[in-house]
């Protein structure tokens, strides 16, 4: 094997090896031009959180859960918890704003470190599809339930059912119809979906993606949230990956796996949440400035990345003890 392939897959892997020089020689090349590549263990970041958007307290809660010797499933499941029972977020759980025909319908998934998944789609009247999610990949042969079937399926597990649909939301819902047309509203700036990533002490990552998805949706749309790949991916070991926003867009470059992917062949998690913004915007004729995505990313390695197409997108991150909310890079500087 080269050297420098060797260099790229043994830092991938975790061996903390890095190059100290920019130009890595092969080992076919004469031994006098070599140049010194230096092996040091990196230690990595770990516990650590990250979440799409300014989102401490379930960031924070999420970071207890690791800091107790939670589990790392758990935390970003609790975590996740925290945002869907916010009556004033308008974009996930109880207070999401509602389809065009007046309903909160709610996505969720979650994988595990070992690469499990579950989902739900299409949800109403439950508030925690976080919850529910994890119950169909721990309890169920299945990966995905929606709508009526995920509804029936959580009350036999003992969630209540409760209406999702706050008064804010409704007067937002019956002042938008006013003069909406029925189109949805494609938001480039505030709060979305909340993906959330974590490593545990032990290098082990899961990942957690809940929303009550476009505001004024039609009745059965569903994006990327609650999608492999899509809003989430996770592989325990190279990283995971999370969306935001407008998640047809997501779902259609498969946005999370292929930063996953990315990751894997060695990019770090902001070049590949870099690249992946890329493959949108950079589509022939297509016009981005309407609609805004987000991503965030980490690899087992503790490094972080987050990119966004517009300026307004930020993400929450724990890690050696602090939780901040920070603000993504983005691409339309214009
Ligand atoms: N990213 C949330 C959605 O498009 O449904």
């Amino acid at each position: 094997m080269k050297r420098r392939n060797f260099i790229k897959k043994a830092s991938v892997s975790g061996l903390g090896l890095v190059a100290v020089s920019s130009t890595l020689i092969s080992c076919e090349e004469t031994k006098k031009d070599e140049k010194v590549v230096a092996a040091v263990n990196i230690k990595p970041i770990r516990p650590l959180v990250i979440a799409t958007w300014n989102t401490p307290l379930a960031v924070e809660t999420a970071a207890k859960v690791l800091e107790k010797g939670g589990s790392v499933l758990d935390a970003v499941e609790q975590g996740c918890r925290i945002e869907e029972a916010n009556e004033e977020g308008m974009s996930v759980g109880k207070g999401g704003l509602p389809d065009r025909d007046g309903d909160v319908t709610l996505d969720a998934c979650i994988m595990n470190e070992k690469g499990d998944y579950g989902a739900v789609l299409g949800v109403k009247n439950i508030k925690h599809v976080i919850s529910v999610a994890r119950k169909v990949m721990e309890d169920t042969p299945h990966v995905m339930l929606v709508a009526e079937g995920a509804e029936q399926f959580a009350v036999s597990k003992g969630f209540k059912r409760e209406n999702l649909l706050t008064e804010k939301a409704k007067k937002a819902w019956e002042k938008w119809k006013i003069t909406s047309e029925y189109k949805p509203i494609i938001n480039i700036e505030n709060h979305d979906t909340i993906g959330m990533l974590a490593i545990d002490k032990n290098g082990d990552i899961s990942g957690a993606c809940t929303t009550s998805g476009l505001a004024y949706k039609m009745a059965g749309r569903v994006g990327d949230s609650p999608i492999i790949g899509g809003g989430l991916f996770v592989d325990n070991e190279i990283g995971g990956a999370s969306a935001t926003g407008l998640g047809e867009e997501v779902l259609k470059t498969v946005g999370s796996f292929l930063i996953v992917e990315l990751m894997r062949q060695g990019k770090t998690p902001q070049q590949a949440c870099e690249e992946a913004i890329g493959r949108i915007v950079n589509k022939p004729g297509k016009d981005f400035k309407n609609f805004q995505v987000g991503y965030i990313a980490v690899n087992k390695q503790g490094e972080t990345g987050a990119y966004s197409i517009h300026e307004h997108f930020s993400y929450n991150l724990f890690k050696e003890g602090e939780n901040k909310n920070m603000p993504s890079d983005f691409f339309n500087k214009v």
